[in-house]
């Protein structure tokens, strides 16, 4: 499949019309952003490896029966994907105390919940992403009740799936962010699994006073390795195969 016209450029990809128009394609790029894009840097290698990684989770969670966008990967940083419908949320899981709970709630990082918690910020750049609620959610239209519950149900399944998968490789799924989107009356797993949109910390490591990141965390805090980070989790993923 060949890429037409680009239909849009995001922070770390950009999407192209296909000759079906049903489909696009993704096209992962290496440029890194955080704080709303206050932060801007390059970290090389990212988009083949963001590109991989996502699709090798796209394609085990559709085993494992979660619906997913993925259709097929065209070679290193583009992957043929069905053109959904991008419900407004994101949707962000937790196993784990960091980032902005931690900042929000006033817990350290790497406090353990006794089970995972869901929130979701509503996706709009201008704004912020502000923390939103599934009724203010329904109030603003952004999605409806059906596909809310379905949109909890599919993330919470989806962590399971995960946290068990990266517990082979030696890695706790601290927390991460999902995007989901309508394509043909169904909602669909969207966007990316990658380090960029996931916590990763070593094994056992959360709950001592200093934890290491495999993940973006490396470049939003200025931590260094951040190209080793993100190529020592493709490994641990690619050797697992
Ligand atoms: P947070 O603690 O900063 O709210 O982040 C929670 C998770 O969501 C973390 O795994 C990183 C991911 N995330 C994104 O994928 N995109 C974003 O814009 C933000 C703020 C977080
Ligand atoms: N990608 C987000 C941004 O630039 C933030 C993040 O991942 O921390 O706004």
């Amino acid at each position: 499949m060949e890429k037409k016209e680009q239909l849009y450029e995001g922070k770390a990809k950009k999407v192209y019309a296909t000759e079906n128009p049903d489909y696009v394609i993704v096209s992962y790029k290496d440029d890194a952003t955080a704080f709303n894009g206050l932060k801007k840097g390059t970290i090389v290698g990212k988009g083949v490896i963001n590109n991989k990684m996502t699709n090798m989770m796209m394609k085990m969670l559709e085993k494992k029966g979660v619906p997913t966008h993925f259709v097929e990967e065209i070679d290193d940083r583009n992957t043929v994907v069905k053109k959904v419908q991008i419900v407004p949320l994101e949707v962000i899981i937790r196993n784990v105390a960091a980032g902005s709970f931690s900042k929000r709630y006033g817990v350290p990082e790497g406090t353990a919940f006794s089970a995972p918690t869901i929130e979701f910020s509503y996706k709009n750049d201008e704004l912020g992403d502000p923390l939103i609620n599934g009724y203010h959610a329904l109030a603003l239209n952004l999605a409806t009740k059906d596909e809310i519950e379905t949109i909890k149900k599919m993330a919470f399944a989806v962590n399971d799936i995960m946290k068990e998968f990266f517990k082979h490789l030696n890695i706790d799924l601290i927390d991460f962010k999902l995007e989901f989107g309508r394509y043909k009356g169904q909602i669909v797993l969207a966007d990316e699994i990658s380090p960029d949109t996931c916590r990763f910390w070593e094994a056992g490591t959360w709950d001592t006073t200093k934890h290491t990141s495999l993940d973006k965390d490396r470049f939003r805090r200025d931590l260094g390795g951040v190209e080793d980070a993100y190529n020592e989790i493709f490994k641990r993923l690619t050797e697992g195969e």
